[in-house]
């Protein structure tokens, strides 16, 4: 394991987990974040260099002076609706950070990094589960700016002898089970904040977007995985580079789906209280199913989510929003 790692975006909710991991196994973590969605308070185990990515002249700084041997690169914007909306501004963050990245990483010669990609950049798979040689497709902005940046690792590869781990994430959830950081987003979009919002009362009703999709009970089915599993793939994965095992693209999923209704049953299971839900049309730019196939994390790894039943998966999250007492085993 490299011993100096940056990490962008580790004021964020995957990033801040992958932090205390990274801390846990005995790096020295440096977060470099614009804090326009993250959180300072989540900053924990390492500094914050508060700065943008496209601010070369900060990033290069903060990579010369931690000495820094890798980087774990999270930081992007990543609401899918939004990046409809506003496709410039999702271009211009996405592709612009990882360009001032690369060229900086060039300039100091650091020649590791994993990038946060996503099952986003498969858009609508033909067949699941879905496997890294499928095509890769996106359907919307969000996902055509992880595809480009992947590419842009593959060019800066070639050019530069850099090596990378793309890793496509299915669909973060849970919290850290100790309870120190959690998944806080604003606005929140996300399926299962959103039903334990709606248990509690501290939201309006679930509305449910599609119940005529083609799957067993009409809702969209997705491949949920804990966000510790995910901050464990990334460990792994900076070992894998440091091993000097080449670059690699991962899909990072349990490789079991959840319907929509699957998940507001396991929310009122762990809460003891019902999700009063109202159904809606479907969302844009939903598929109706994503599954990962994860053998290839497996063989190239070792990797696989602990976390595999959904319950436990909501229970972490739950004291989050304002489930102080869901069971935390
Ligand atoms: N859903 C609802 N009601 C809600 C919110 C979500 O029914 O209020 C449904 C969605 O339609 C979807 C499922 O719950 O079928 C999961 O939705 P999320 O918004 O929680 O997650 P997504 O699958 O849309 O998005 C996630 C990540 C993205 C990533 C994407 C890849 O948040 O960053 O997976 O598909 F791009």
């Amino acid at each position: 394991m490299p011993r100096r790692v940056l990490v962008t975006g580790g004021a964020g909710y995957i990033g801040s987990h992958c932090c205390k991991a990274l801390a846990r196994a005995g790096a020295e973590v440096v977060v470099y974040d614009n804090l326009s969605r993250g959180h300072a308070d989540a900053v924990k185990w390492g500094p914050l260099v508060e700065g943008d990515l496209r601010d070369r002249v900060t990033l290069e700084a903060a990579l010369r002076a931690h000495r820094i041997e890798a980087v774990i690169h999270f930081a992007a914007l990543a609401y899918v609706g939004e990046s409809v909306g506003a496709p410039e501004t999702y271009y211009d963050n996405n592709l612009g950070g990882m360009i001032a990245l690369l060229e900086a990483m060039e300039a100091v010669g650091v020649g590791r990094i994993v990038f946060s990609s996503s099952c986003a950049t498969y858009g609508t798979p033909a067949q699941l589960p879905i496997t890294e040689d499928m095509v890769q497709a996106p359907i919307n902005p969000y996902g055509r700016t992880k595809l480009a940046c992947e590419w842009m690792l593959r060019d800066a590869a070639v050019a530069h002898g850099i090596e990378f781990a793309a890793l496509r994430y299915f669909n973060a959830a849970g919290a850290d089970p100790e309870g120190e950081i959690g998944e806080r987003h604003d606005p929140e979009t996300h399926l299962i904040p959103l039903a334990l919002m709606a248990a509690s009362g501290e939201a309006g009703p679930l509305r449910i977007f599609g119940t005529d999709y083609p799957t067993p009970d009409g809702t969209c089915i997705r491949d949920y995985i804990h966000v510790d599993d995910l901050a464990e793939a990334h460990l792994r994965a900076l070992d894998h580079l440091a091993a000097g095992r080449g670059s690699v693209a991962l899909n990072l999923g349990t490789g079991r789906g959840s319907s929509v209704r699957e998940v507001i049953a396991a929310v009122e299971r762990v809460t003891g209280r019902p999700v009063p839900v109202i159904a809606e049309a479907r969302r844009a730019g939903d598929p109706a199913e994503l599954t990962a196939d994860p053998s290839k994390a497996r063989e190239t790894l070792g990797f696989a989510a602990r976390y595999t039943d959904l319950d436990q998966i909501v229970a972490h999250a739950a004291p989050w929003f304002g489930h102080a007492r869901a069971l935390a085993g």
